[in-house]
């Protein structure tokens, strides 16, 4: 268990058109949250909308504003397809991005594959909350989540106020 990840809830959001219309069997998902309870995170929220702007914007702010979700994954919706819109969805909810975060996945990601570069997946922060999106399929989400998870505790821990020392927060202290 990662240290003091108990301390935060969390939230799994997929976006499929063919999910959500039963068409698809959701496996990222699933994996995304047996991925956060195996590194201690309590998982609070699961749910599954269709690529739709509003639909995503409006799960996204009820888990924040009301639901006080520490932090929430995204899977779907990054990529370059026309029906892609996580992350103009993403526009409407964060207050303050984090780049760097994004930008590491892919870097991590290009090591992988070419493909890697067509995700335009965005991290931010909403109120007191993390807002982490992913790609879609069950590999490419594995493959970004971990590289995030290490810095995920002291990050979150942060955006929450927290006075925590940087520099006694590396990955050792898993
Ligand atoms: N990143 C990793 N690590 N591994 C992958 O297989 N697939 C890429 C990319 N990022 C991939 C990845 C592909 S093929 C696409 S199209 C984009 O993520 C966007 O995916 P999405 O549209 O399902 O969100």
């Amino acid at each position: 268990m990662r240290h003091d990840a108990d301390r935060f809830s969390c939230a799994v959001l997929t976006m499929s058109d063919k999910g959500s219309r039963g068409e698809r069997i959701d496996e990222s998902g699933p994996m995304l949250q047996e991925i956060l309870r195996d590194e201690g995170y309590l998982v609070r929220a699961f749910g599954m909308v269709p690529d739709q702007i509003e639909a995503i914007t409006q799960t996204l702010i009820q888990w924040v504003d009301q639901d006080k979700i520490d932090l929430i994954l995204t899977t779907g919706g990054t990529g370059v397809s026309p029906t892609d819109v996580t992350p103009e969805a993403m526009r409407g909810v964060i207050e303050k991005e984090i780049p760097g975060m994004a930008e590491a996945m892919r870097a991590a990601s290009l090591l992988k594959t070419p493909h890697a570069v067509l995700s335009r997946a965005m991290v931010g922060i909403r109120g007191r909350s993390l807002i982490i999106n992913l790609p879609g399929s069950q590999k490419a989400a594995r493959e970004n989540i971990e590289v995030l998870l290490p810095a995920l505790p002291h990050a979150l821990d942060k955006i929450q106020g927290g006075t925590s020392d940087c520099a006694d927060s590396g990955v050792l202290a898993k």
